[in-house]
């Protein structure tokens, strides 16, 4: 007869995120400057998502690259040696290649060498999922550090032509280095991650895989950008997310009062103030910067927390929630207590 014990998952120790990074590429196209290419106007956008600008990736700037500028800042705020990483998750949709992983570049770029390196699919989600996987990773002893990436070059997957979408988008990345906790010195408290791939064509890059090559023969119709049925995301993207908020809170034994920094998604402000409103969190108690960078996927929940860390917004002790929602589609929330 088998053991149940010894099927049972040991406990994990804590973990703590010991810093953080981003990295926003140098050029910025403002709303004004989308006036003069697509049907649009700076009102729309900013009254419709509160985006005023966005950064755009320079010719021949990857996606691996700007996610070894952002694992640097975060390495540099850890005091981890780059040679010394042990496990590197990048999330990203908009991959340097399709195979190998982005996160392989990233492990050439940063010299880190002995560092096993993956990539996680979970769109806008992708840095929450990889957060999970890094707690369980290093939670677990088998990992001494860890280094998660959000990065996206979504500049390369969108229509320039479609102003439903290209208005939306940025490039940029986060990262954090997930250590032990020791000493107290705080943890993740409670993490949630949810899929529904019954929604998959709700949010997509139809062409460009297996399911629709990019031929030669096809090129001039198809291709490989961005596909949105934008008001029923944003339905989805609310309920998903506020769901997501209150199971995270309830599950690190919280109530919203305890939450002193609500870090968002940053996909439309219109989104965010609606699930401020429903968790009853003060607004001044969440952080926005999309109207900066626009929508950048798994690279805006990543950004944002290194710039509310080190903007001073974050301090020892804190509980902050992190909550996203993407493409899948995919949700995840988490309670850090700093
Ligand atoms: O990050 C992953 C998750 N993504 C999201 O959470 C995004 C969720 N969705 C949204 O944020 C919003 O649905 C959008 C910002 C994408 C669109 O806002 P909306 O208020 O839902 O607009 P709509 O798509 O219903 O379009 C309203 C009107 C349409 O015109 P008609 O048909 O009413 O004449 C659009 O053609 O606005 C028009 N429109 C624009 N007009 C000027 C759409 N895009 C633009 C534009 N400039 N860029």
């Amino acid at each position: 007869m088998t053991d149940p014990t010894a099927l049972s998952t040991p406990a994990l120790l804590p973990v703590k995120i010991a810093g953080t990074g981003s990295y926003l590429p140098e050029r910025v196209l403002t709303n004004h400057d989308l006036e003069a290419t697509v049907d649009t106007s700076d009102e729309w956008i900013t009254s419709r998502t509160g985006i005023k600008e966005r950064h755009i990736a320079a010719e021949g700037e990857h996606t691996s690259h700007l996610a070894s500028n952002a694992a640097r800042a975060a390495l540099e705020q850890a005091g981890v040696d780059p040679a010394e990483v042990e496990l590197i998750i990048v999330a990203t949709i908009t991959p340097d290649t399709l195979t190998p992983a982005t996160a392989c570049y990233v492990q050439q770029q940063l010299g880190s060498l002995k560092a096993i390196a993956f990539d996680i699919s979970a769109a806008c989600s992708g840095f929450l999922y990889a957060l999970e996987h890094a707690k369980h990773c290093v939670g677990a002893g088998a990992f001494k550090n860890a280094v998660i990436v959000g990065a996206e070059k979504l500049s390369a997957f969108v229509d320039w032509n479609d102003r439903n979408t290209c208005v939306l988008f940025g490039d940029g990345a986060g990262a954090a280095v997930i250590l032990p906790s020791t000493n107290g010195d705080g943890k993740i408290l409670s993490s949630q991650l949810g899929t529904d791939g019954a929604q998959a064509e709700l949010l997509n890059i139809p062409c460009g895989g297996s399911a629709c090559p990019i031929t030669p023969e096809n090129a001039k119709e198809k291709s490989a950008v961005l596909a949105m049925q934008g008001r029923e995301v944003f339905k989805h993207a609310v309920n998903a997310m506020k769901q997501a908020s209150v199971e995270a809170i309830e599950a690190a034994g919280l109530t919203p009062g305890d939450i002193k920094l609500l870090i968002p998604h940053q996909a439309n402000l219109r989104i965010i103030d609606a699930i401020v409103e429903r968790l009853e969190i003060n607004r001044d108690d969440v952080f926005i910067n999309l109207d900066k960078y626009g929508n950048t996927s798994a690279a805006a929940v990543a950004i944002a927390l290194d710039e509310a860390h080190r903007s001073g917004r974050i301090n020892r002790g804190d509980k902050i929630l992190l909550v996203a929602f993407g493409a899948g589609l995919t949700w995840a929330s988490a309670v850090i207590e700093w």
